[in-house]
């Protein structure tokens, strides 16, 4: 089944917050964000600004008629500065005006004073001056202290992974509206309804009920739309209050890079120790998170790394240490992967270092090491391992003797281009790592003429949610899927949601729909039982037919309807899921999180001009564990876009502050990302069919985000297509792995004076 919003999105009719019509009188919001990273306000000017024509009135943190504060785990983020401000960006104050460029013109008319402060960008630097946002957390299994007595070869080093910038292609945004009795309704592009329900209640002052956050859908979030729509959102809705319009704020391009966080950088030490079998024996790493200025939901992301910190791998001895880092930057948020991608990183970097020691394929020792069913994480669940399975299939499937033969022939006979390949195996856990988040509900409405009417929680931004739920209550019913019809969600339909995110919000919500329709199914298949003067238990319906002991009757879904209307039977259903099973203890930091892993592995094949430091990824191929998918072009299309954001994270994409906390790469001029012509030429995609019992909803485990790390196979191949040209190229482990930076590393430092 195609997406079901292919061609509204081709046609340009799908609604996004931009396209939502204007009701007359709307006016229009642009915010002053901080042009320096820390320091005291001094002063704050804004009377030019309100002097401005077309302005109507410019708010600040005075304005604030609840709390000024948005932190959702920690509450240490104001919506607006007050007396400090700790990030380039921070919003200081908020121009309604009755155009978008009177309220611009205004935002440059304000001006702060602002005494600086040190500002500190490098994570390192923050723990070591105990700027931490939450005490550090250490996942311990076995002994590493005894282990490295065993182990025949101990490594050590460092690993550096950069940020990443969203770049949703729709921007953040909020737009407010009143109601009356002293309703808002507030339209936002978030991942996360109730989180901005939250939040505004929070600023305004407003009970929940008071709040109905809508969302038609998002021009992708991934990630940076969980905790991040949040600030828009209490902009318009204060300002909506204040002035009774309605107030919109749609964030531009430049704005929204510098004021929101990113996928946060990682600075990492790792030491490693293997048997003489290359059995990897104890593993030690300590990770220091770049946070940013506030917690937002760095504590969830520190926890996911630790989580992922052994990638596919069974270390029998492993003791991970995690510090939430305070820096001068915007805070950072959730990124696809949400902190795995960073944790995986280290680990294959201490592989490949190893390798590269012994002289060996890292692949010898990947192999060697992935885990068995059985073999427990470090956090205590025992693993239900695919990823053997998806290795093999990968070698055998792909050839991997005749790739391999391939690359060593390229390089035998170039001189300056290079071929290197890696192996990137991945092992992701599906759940909220908050167990009480992983709930959902789903609202189910039959009407009268058999059309169906479904909402749940969650929230399409691409990833073809609704194409899912809308099968899963088509599959339940028996009936054409072209009966049902998805709505969007909002507060009002559905409470309490968690966020769109995870992975998981096919499993939850479509867990909820499925729940809802079986209790339809289950009165509908009484009222045919009393109609038709059967027992229950032999009636089914199939295919929008009901059937008496196998043999159709002349009974169709419409009628069977009708009759339960008539009999005043209920044709809706509310229903709410909780995944059974799971839970985590944060004082041992053991249990059991995840209801599942979803397991791949990747070949990636990379080729480098060693003279200009340029290159290629040519192929990724990849056997991934979809269970049983249920629909395979809506999950490859999210694997093939997991992989190509990878690799964009891993060459090419580069945040970059200055040391004064500014951000330089603010532009699509100075932030590259993949485009066409650097998508690889080959993405293969196979499937490994797995059919256990498993908490996936129909069994199709959950795809968004494990294939973005995929993509980490290109740094790793990259690295040895250099070290293909230069042997003894002593290249930190530094990601992005730029051009500017292959080429530095392709030429040793006597090598270039020479
Ligand atoms: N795909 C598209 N097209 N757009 C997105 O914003 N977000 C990713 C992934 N795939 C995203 C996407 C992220 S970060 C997550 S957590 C999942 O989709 C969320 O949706 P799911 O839970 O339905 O997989
Ligand atoms: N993934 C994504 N978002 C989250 C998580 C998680 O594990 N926990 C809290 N928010
Ligand atoms: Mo995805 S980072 O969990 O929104």
């Amino acid at each position: 089944m195609k997406n079901i919003d292919a061609i509204g999105h081709v046609r340009g009719e799908s609604i996004y917050l931009d396209d939502i019509p204007l009701i007359q009188g709307t006016l229009f919001g642009a915010a002053y964000g901080s042009p320096v990273a820390h320091g005291f306000i001094r002063a704050l000017d804004i009377s030019a600004a309100e002097q401005h024509p077309g302005v109507v009135c410019v708010l600040t943190y005075r304005d604030v008629r609840g709390e000024n504060q948005i932190g959702g785990i920690i509450p240490d983020e104001p919506l607006f500065a007050e007396q400090h401000v700790h990030f380039c960006g921070m919003p200081m104050a908020f121009v309604i005006a009755v155009s978008e460029k009177a309220a611009r013109e205004a935002v440059g008319m304000i001006k702060a004073e602002i005494e600086p402060l040190p500002v500190i960008t490098d994570p390192r630097e923050a723990q070591t001056n105990g700027a931490l946002i939450i005490p550090p957390r250490t996942f311990r299994l076995g002994d590493v202290d005894e282990a490295w007595s065993l182990c025949t070869h101990i490594v050590e080093g460092r690993a550096d992974t950069n940020g990443q910038e969203h770049l949703y292609i729709e921007t953040q945004g909020a737009y407010a509206i009143p109601q009356e009795n002293n309703v808002l309704r507030v339209y936002s592009s978030t991942q996360a309804p109730t989180a901005v329900q939250r939040a505004v209640a929070k600023v305004t002052g407003l009970p929940m009920h008071a709040l109905d956050i809508s969302v038609t859908r998002l021009g992708g979030g991934f990630g940076g739309k969980e905790d991040q729509a949040n600030v828009w959102a209490a902009l318009c809705a204060l300002a909506c209050m204040r002035v009774g319009k309605p107030v919109k704020y749609s964030v531009p391009r430049t704005e929204d890079m510098i004021m929101t966080g990113k996928r946060h950088p990682y600075s990492s030490d790792f030491k490693i120790g293997l048997d003489k079998d290359l059995k990897i024996l104890a593993y030690e790493v300590t990770f220091y998170q770049n946070a940013g200025a506030a917690a937002d939901l760095s504590p969830a992301v520190l926890e996911r790394t630790l989580f992922h910190c052994t990638n596919s791998y069974f270390v029998p001895h492993v003791r991970a240490t995690a510090y939430s880092c305070r820096t001068h930057l915007p805070p950072n948020t959730a990124f696809r992967g949400f902190g795995g991608p960073q944790g995986m990183f280290v680990i294959e970097a201490a592989i490949a270092k190893t390798a590269e020691i012994l002289g060996i394929d890292a692949a010898v020792i990947q192999k060697r090491n992935l885990h068995q069913t059985g073999d427990t994480f470090p956090y205590g669940q025992p693993a239900e391992s695919e990823a053997h399975a998806c290795w093999q299939k990968a070698e055998d499937l792909y050839v991997v003797t005749a790739i391999r033969k391939e690359v060593e022939e390229f390089n035998h006979s170039h001189i300056l281009f290079k071929k290197g390949m890696a192996f990137m195996p991945v092992c992701f856990g599906i759940s909220f790592t908050k167990t009480l988040m992983n709930q959902a509900r789903a609202l189910v409405h039959v009407y009268t003429d058999g059309s169906v009417l479904v909402t749940t929680g969650a929230v399409e931004m691409g990833q073809g949610v609704n194409t899912k739920m809308m099968q899963v209550a088509a599959t339940v019913l028996s009936i054409d899927p072209g009966l049902v019809k998805i709505q969007s969600t909002s507060t009002y339909k559905i409470a309490n949601t968690s966020p769109s995110a995870a992975s998981a919000t096919a499993d939850l919500n479509g867990k909820a729909v499925q729940m809802a329709c079986t209790e339809i199914l289950r009165r509908l298949k009484e009222v045919a039982a009393r109609e038709l003067g059967v027992a229950v238990e032999l009636i089914e319906l199939k295919k929008g037919m009901v059937r008496v002991d196998g043999v159709p009757s002349d009974m169709d879904w419409k009628k069977l309807v009708l009759a339960a209307f008539a009999r005043r039977v209920s044709l809706s259903e509310h229903a709410h899921y909780a995944t059974p099973g799971i839970h985590f203890d944060p004082e041992k930091e053991k249990g059991h999180p995840f209801a599942y892993h979803v397991y791949g592995t990747a070949i990636v094949v990379a080729t480098m001009d060693c003279l200009r430091g340029r290159y290629t990824i040519d192929a990724v191929r990849v056997v991934h564990d979809f269970g049983v998918s249920m629909n395979s072009l809506i999950d490859k299309g999210q694997i093939e876009g997991g992989i190509v954001q990878g690799i964009g994270w891993m060459t090419m994409e580069e945040v970059l502050y200055d040391t004064s906390g500014r951000l330089r790469s603010n532009t699509l001029s100075t932030y590259k990302v993949p485009d066409i012509y650097s998508v690889p030429e080959e993405i293969s995609i196979e499937a490994l069919h797995t059919e256990r019992d498993n908490l996936a909803i129909f069994r199709s485990k959950a795809v968004g985000e494990p294939p973005l790390m995929y993509g980490i196979g290109a740094y790793f191949a990259l690295r040895n297509a250099i070290r293909a040209f230069n042997p003894s190229a002593d290249l930190p482990f530094s990601a992005p792995l730029t051009p500017e930076k292959a080429l530095m590393g392709l030429y040793d430092k006597q090598h270039v004076t020479a």
